[in-house]
């Protein structure tokens, strides 16, 4: 062996030795599939609160459903806690009740949740093998954009949530719901067709299925982000069995 292919052997087995300690057995590459570090602290806030030490969904449910920790609990109908499987892989994360939402108690079971349904489907699985949720348990007035002290009260639930799902994959809708878990005012064009790591889990960015609904053109790029998931699931079942 020629000693330029020796140093380059050493420095490649260095590398790659260096990736297994950051990242385990997978190869992440460049581009789409690359996992960036966590860009959100592991820590749930409000540690004193007794919901903190929930053991289960139903368990923290029970503790939290009658929330009135900002105004929007003064106006709700429903508490919108999230629906699915308590070990969902998926999990599907939106960014706040709307009214059918509101009245029915879970989350998007309206235009953008037939919406949501339907893509559900297209990747291949069904509503009740993943989980869905949102940033926000409660509905704000007239469907506005939820606002940050609303998202700061309310997002520790869901970052409960995910801790006791532990989901694999984290799909956000929207740049709302991206931006928020990812504490980051990116374009959601920006952080759209990549991963993201988060508290464990792989975290892909799509459109909101409402945008979807309003312009039909965006259809296209969320299948692509769509398949990037599909993807990186399929290698995910296939390293579990090796
Ligand atoms: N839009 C959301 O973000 N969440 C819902 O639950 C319904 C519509």
């Amino acid at each position: 062996m020629s000693k330029a292919l020796s140093i380059f052997l050493d420095q490649a087995r260095a590398y790659l030795m260096q990736q297994q300690d950051l990242f385990g057995n997978t190869i992440y590459t460049e581009g789409a599939g690359k996992k960036p570090p966590d860009t959100r602290a592991d820590t749930i806030p409000y540690p004193d609160e007794p919901w903190v030490s929930a053991e289960s969904l139903p368990d923290l449910y029970d503790q939290i459903h009658e929330c009135l920790k900002c105004p929007l609990g003064q106006t709700r109908t429903r508490f919108v806690f999230g629906t699915g499987n308590l070990r969902a892989d998926v999990m599907f994360i939106g960014e706040a009740p709307g009214a059918d939402e509101d009245a029915q108690g879970e989350p998007f079971v309206g235009k953008a949740g037939q919406l949501l349904n339907k893509i559900i489907e297209a990747i291949g699985m069904k509503r009740e093998e993943v989980y869905i949720c949102n940033i926000l348990k409660c509905r704000p007035p007239n469907n506005r954009d939820p606002e940050t002290l609303e998202m700061e009260t309310c997002s520790p639930y869901l970052l409960k949530q995910i801790e006791l799902i532990r989901p694999k994959f984290i799909i956000c809708l929207g740049r709302i719901s991206a931006q928020w878990l990812l504490q980051t005012n990116e374009s959601l064009t920006a952080l759209r067709s990549r991963t993201h790591a988060f508290k464990g889990s792989t975290l892909i960015v799509t459109y909101h299925p409402a945008a979807l609904l309003r312009n039909p053109n965006w259809k296209r790029p969320a299948w692509e982000d769509m398949k990037l998931f599909m993807g990186l699931y399929e290698q995910s079942k296939k390293e579990k069995l090796t």
